[in-house]
C-alpha cells in the first residue's frame, strides 16, 4: 500500500471511543494476504474450533469423503439415475455469519449437498453463463463501486480469489465500454491491514466535482468488528484505475454507540448536503428487529458526523445490508446524479434485507434539512412492499451513467444449488445484465427496469411468430435454431376481452405465485406464457407466465410468475415459483421480456415493472435439446399471442491484456 499524501488528518481516538482497535494495528499489518493472522485472533479461534469439531463429527458420521472428481462422470448422460449410492446429506459448514455478514451458503428445501444426481462435467459446464458477467472462476457476489471513468465502465465486486465458495473476500475488478463485453483486471482492494484483515467487504464510489474518485467499503476487522474504510484511485491519469491507496486514517467511521459491531455496512454512494459544501453517505443497520438507515455527514471523507435521527426505519424488517438511495426524475426519461433534488424528483431507497436475502425498495420524498426520507406509501415502506426482482437476486447497487444520463442497477445473482456442485462447476455467482432505472410515470407507484440497451448489440438471427393462437390447455413449440441464449419478446391478449368480466366471479380470490403450484395448477384466467428451456418431451421446463385472479376487492388482478419447480431433474437444487403482481393499465397488453442465458433467466414483465430472475438447474433442456414453447393452461380463456425471438452471441469477457499497453 502506498502511502500517498491524502485528505487524511491523524487518528482520533475519540471518534473510536466506542471501539478502541489495538494500537499496534495498523503497522502489524503490511502483509500481502491474510492466512496466519486469522488463526492468531482469539474470537476466531473460537469459530475455527468449533468448525473441525462440527467437521469431525461430520466425519465420523459418515466415514470418508469420495473425492470431488469421483463424482463427476466423463460422459454425457440424460438419464437421472444414478451410477453411484446417493450419500447421506452434507451440511456445508456455514459461511460468512460469524464473521457477522449474512449466510452465504444456499441450503435447498429439503437439504442441502444431496448430491444424489449423476451430473456430467458436459451438464455442469452448461450451467456457466455466456453473456452475463463472471469472473473467470471462484466464488463472486455483491457488486461494488460501479461507476464510468474516462471511457471505462468500472465493476467491482465481491471476490474470492482462492475458491467457489465465500471466503477471503477481496474486490474484484473489470472494465468494459460497452456494459456487455468484459476484460478482467487485476483485484482491486485486498485484505491486508487490520481493520479489513478479515474482508474488504461492499462499497460505493463517488465521484467528485473536481473530478477525484472516493471509494468507501467496509472492512471486517481482525477481531471481527465492522468498519468504514476509505480508498481512491493511485492515479486518475490512468483510466483503468489500477492501483488503489488506502487512506492512512482508516477506518474512518467504527460502530456508534447503540450499534452493534457486526451491524455496521455497506456505505453509499454520497450527496451533497443542502449547503452545498458537505457530502452525505447513509449506512445500513438495525435496533432490535428495526432495519435502519444512519446518516452520516462529511466535508473530507474522513471525519463524519452522525446526523440526529434515521433516514428511515421499518420496524421487524431487521438488518438493512447494501442500502442504495437515489433520485428519480417524474418528468424527465433519464437518470439523475445522486445529488440531484428538488421539484419533480422522488428518492428510491432501497435495502437489502439480510433476514430473507431479498432486495425492497420504496419511493418516497426526501427532506434533506429534517434528514428524513419519508414514503408514499407507509404499507409499502422499505422491507414490507415492493421489490426489485422476484426471483434470485441481491446486494445491489446502482451507478449514475454520466455517459448516457441514466442509472444503471447492477444486481448479485446467487446459487440455489449445493455447495458441492458449486466446487465442481468451480464457480459461483453471476452479475445479472445490468438494467436501465427509471420512475414508472404511467402508475406513478413503482420504477420500471430494463436491460441496458447495449444487450442488444448481441442480437442475431430473429425468428417472429405473429398472432399464435393459443386455445384453453394448448401448448405450441416454437421452432427457434438454439434455445439455451435467447432474448424473448412476447406480447399476449385474452380472445373476448369482455369474457373476463363476465367469468371473473369464478376465479379464485388471493392467487400467489410462490404457493400457487406453478404452471400445472390450472384456473379460469391463467397461467399462460411462454416456456423455456425446456426439453422436447417437456420433462424439464421452466414456464414464465401470467395469472388473472381475482383481489380481494373482486376486480381481476394480473401475477406474474416463473416456475422453477419442473426445471431440472436433479433432486439437489432449489426448485420453487417465483413471483408476485404486476400492474396492468386498461388497454395494455400483458407482455413478457425474457433474456435467456444458460442457467439464468432474467425476465420483466410489462416493461420492467414486475421482475424475476430465473436461478435453475437443467439436466436434459440443454444445449441442442433446449427449446422454446408458447402455452395456455387456463380453462375459460383464449389468448392470441405474439412474439420475437433472437438468437444472443456470446459476449466476449477475458483478461486485459495488460502486456500490450
Ligand atoms: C437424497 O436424495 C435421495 C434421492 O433423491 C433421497 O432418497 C434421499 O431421501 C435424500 N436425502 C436427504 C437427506 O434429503
Ligand atoms: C483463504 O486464503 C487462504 C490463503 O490463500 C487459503 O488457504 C484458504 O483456503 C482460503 N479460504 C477460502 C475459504 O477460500
Ligand atoms: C498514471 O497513469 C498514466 C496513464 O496510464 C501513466 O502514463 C502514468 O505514468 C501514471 N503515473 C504514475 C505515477 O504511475
Ligand atoms: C431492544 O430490545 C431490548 C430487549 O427487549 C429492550 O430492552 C430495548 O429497549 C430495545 N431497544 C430499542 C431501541 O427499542
Ligand atoms: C398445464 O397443466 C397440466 C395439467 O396440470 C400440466 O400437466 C402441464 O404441464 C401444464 N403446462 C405447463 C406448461 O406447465
Amino acid at each position: 500500500m502506498a502511502t500517498t499524501p491524502s485528505l487524511a488528518p491523524t487518528y482520533d481516538p475519540e471518534r473510536a471511543a466506542f471501539y478502541a482497535p489495538i494500537p499496534a494495528g495498523p503497522s502489524a499489518a503490511r502483509q500481502p494476504r491474510p492466512t496466519k493472522k486469522l488463526l492468531a485472533s482469539i474470537s476466531f479461534s473460537s469459530f475455527f474450533l468449533l468448525a473441525l469439531i462440527l467437521f469431525i463429527a461430520n466425519q465420523g458420521r459418515q466415514g470418508p469423503q469420495p473425492k470431488l472428481d469421483d463424482l463427476i462422470t466423463q460422459t454425457p448422460s440424460a438419464s437421472a439415475d444414478s451410477f453411484f449410492p446417493a450419500r447421506p446429506t452434507v451440511e456445508p459448514p456455514s459461511r460468512g455469519v460469524a464473521q457477522g455478514v449474512s449466510e452465504k451458503v444456499f441450503r435447498p428445501v429439503g437439504g442441502g449437498g444431496n448430491l444424489s444426481f449423476t451430473w456430467t462435467n458436459f451438464m455442469l459446464s452448461w450451467q456457466r453463463t455466456a453473456y452475463h458477467f463472471q469472473p473467470e472462476k471462484n466464488w463472486i457476489n455483491d457488486p461494488n463501486g460501479p461507476l464510468y471513468y474516462n471511457g471505462w465502465y468500472h465493476l467491482f465486486y465481491q471476490y474470492n480469489p482462492d475458491s467457489a465458495v465465500w471466503g477471503n473476500i477481496t474486490w474484484g475488478h473489470a472494465v468494459s465500454m460497452d456494459l456487455i463485453h468484459w476484460l478482467h483486471l487485476p483485484l482491486s482492494v485486498v485484505p491486508d491491514q487490520w481493520y479489513d484483515i478479515n474482508g474488504v467487504w461492499s462499497g460505493s464510489s463517488t465521484i467528485l466535482p473536481d473530478g477525484r474518485i472516493i471509494m468507501l467499503y467496509t472492512g471486517d476487522t481482525y477481531d471481527v468488528v465492522q468498519v468504514q474504510c476509505l480508498a481512491y484511485p493511485a492515479n486518475l491519469s490512468d483510466p483503468l484505475l489500477l492501483n488503489w491507496v488506502k487512506d492512512p486514517s482508516n477506518p474512518v467511521l467504527v460502530p456508534p454507540p447503540g450499534i452493534g459491531h457486526k451491524d455496521f455496512r455497506d456505505p453509499t454512494t454520497a450527496w451533497l448536503s443542502p449547503d452545498g459544501h458537505k457530502w452525505r453517505i447513509t449506512i445500513g443497520s438495525k435496533v432490535n428487529k428495526t432495519g435502519i438507515s444512519l446518516v452520516y455527514e462529511t466535508k473530507d471523507f474522513v471525519k463524519y458526523n452522525l446526523l440526529d435521527g434515521y433516514l428511515n426505519a421499518v420496524p421487524g424488517t431487521g438488518m438493512w445490508e447494501c442500502i442504495d438511495f437515489y433520485p428519480a426524475s417524474l418528468i424527465e426519461a433519464n437518470g439523475l446524479d445522486t445529488s440531484a433534488n428538488g421539484q419533480g424528483i422522488k428518492h428510491v431507497m432501497k435495502a437489502s434485507l439480510d433476514d430473507d436475502k431479498n432486495d425492497y425498495y420504496a419511493l418516497g420524498t426526501y427532506d434533506p434539512i429534517n434528514n428524513k426520507w419519508i414514503a408514499d406509501d407507509p404499507e409499502l415502506n422499505v422491507g414490507i412492499g415492493l421489490r426489485y426482482d422476484y426471483g434470485k437476486y441481491y446486494a445491489s447497487k446502482t451507478f449514475y451513467d454520466q455517459k448516457k444520463q441514466r442509472r444503471i442497477l447492477w444486481g448479485w445473482i446467487r446459487e440455489t444449488d449445493a455447495e458441492e456442485l458449486d466446487v465442481l462447476k468451480g464457480w459461483s455467482g453471476v452479475q445479472s445484465i445490468p438494467r436501465t432505472v427509471l420512475f414508472d410515470k404511467k402508475t406513478g407507484s413503482n420504477i420500471l427496469q430494463w436491460p441496458v440497451e447495449e444487450i442488444e448489440s448481441l442480437r442475431s438471427d430473429i425468428v417472429e411468430f405473429n398472432d399464435v393462437k393459443l386455445r384453453p390447455g394448448s401448448v405450441t413449440p416454437l421452432k427457434v435454431g438454439s434455445a439455451s441464449q435467447l432474448d424473448l419478446v412476447a406480447s399476449f391478449e385474452i380472445d373476448h376481452k369482455e369474457s373476463v368480466e363476465a367469468i371473473v366471479g369464478e376465479a379464485e380470490t388471493g392467487y400467489d405465485c410462490p404457493t400457487s403450484g406453478g404452471a400445472a395448477k390450472r384456473g379460469v384466467l391463467g397461467p399462460f406464457g411462454v416456456v423455456v428451456l425446456a426439453d422436447e418431451t417437456l420433462s424439464e421446463l421452466t414456464p414464465i407466465y401470467f395469472y388473472t385472479a381475482k383481489g380481494h376487492n373482486g376486480k381481476t388482478e394480473t401475477h406474474f410468475c416463473a416456475d422453477g419447480l419442473r426445471s431440472s431433474e436433479a433432486a439437489d437444487v432449489d426448485k420453487i415459483v417465483y413471483g408476485s403482481k404486476v400492474p396492468v393499465l386498461d388497454g395494455e397488453k400483458l407482455s413478457i421480456r425474457s433474456l435467456v442465458d444458460h442457467s439464468i433467466i432474467e425476465s420483466f414483465a410489462q416493461g420492467g415493472r414486475t421482475v424475476i430472475t430465473s436461478r435453475i438447474y437443467p439436466t436434459k433442456a440443454i444445449d441442442g435439446s433446449a427449446r422454446v414453447f408458447l402455452f395456455n393452461n387456463a380453462t375459460g380463456i383464449s389468448v392470441t399471442a405474439s412474439v420475437k425471438i433472437w438468437k444472443m452471441e456470446s459476449a466476449d469477457i477475458r483478461p486485459f491484456p495488460l502486456d500490450q499497453l
